[in-house]
């Protein structure tokens, strides 16, 4: 349970940008859809899809331009996107998108892979951060659905046969046992990500710090140089 309110405090600059900016689109989603956790949840996760891809298409560029190893990470994030679009592939069973949500979808994929790729390009961490921000929002919204589900307000209903064979659950499976997997892979994908932008705001601190270290260094030897010339003199 405590895995489920699991939030990541800001930090820095980069961490409160990318919390505001995903409490806006929060906001937006909210306003837009309202209890509608069916609908939501195959809109969301056409989006949700995009990061991993994305990412893991600039880092794989990044590796063939630095000739660098990737220490995994492509992998991780291709998963992610393949992950979130079962999600979606599981969701479309269940609701049905209206003709302005699936105009509201494409609209929202061709904003979202530029500004995403835009904002990974700028600033990696962010990015990163973002996602983590994203997935604990859809950790909170996928606990909301199960609650409606659990009271009955929304009916349960069998799982589609999509869910029952990538998650291998049992036959008789209900869609409460999908959303409860899901979550668990929201969850995952929260935690990759924070643990991904805190990686990199180490790198920056430790280069800053090298780069502090090397710039005393080299004033301690000016000055020491100065010295035994103006004791010479
Ligand atoms: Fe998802
Ligand atoms: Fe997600």
């Amino acid at each position: 349970m405590e895995d489920l309110k699991k939030h990541y405090e800001p930090k820095n600059f980069s961490d409160k940008v990318a919390l505001s900016f995903t409490k806006f689109l929060r906001f937006l989603a909210d306003t837009f859809f309202k209890k509608r956790y069916g609908h939501r949840a195959v809109v969301l996760e056409t989006v949700a899809a995009v990061p991993g891809m994305v990412a893991g298409m600039l880092l794989h560029l990044k590796s063939l331009r630095k000739m660098e190893d990737d220490k995994g990470w492509i992998k991780t994030l291709l998963d992610e996107a393949e992950n979130e679009r079962m999600h979606l592939m599981t969701f479309i069973h269940v609701a049905k998108p209206t003709l302005i949500e699936r105009v509201i979808i494409m609209i929202a994929q061709f904003i979202f892979i530029i500004t995403y790729a835009i904002i990974y390009l700028i600033s990696q961490r962010t990015a990163h951060r973002i996602v983590g921000y994203f997935e604990e929002e859809a950790v909170i919204s996928y606990t909301e659905y199960l609650h409606e589900l659990e009271n009955g307000t929304i009916p349960d209903e069998p799982a589609p046969e999509v869910a029952i064979n990538y998650w291998n659950l049992p036959l008789h499976a209900t869609l409460k046992d999908v959303v409860r997997v899901i979550r668990d892979d929201e969850a995952g994908h929260r935690d990759v990500n924070h643990n991904f932008a805190t990686v990199i705001d180490n790198r920056i601190k430790s280069k800053k710090y090298n780069e502090l270290k090397e710039y005393n260094l080299n004033k301690k030897n000016i000055s020491q140089e100065k010295d035994k010339e103006w004791k010479k003199n």
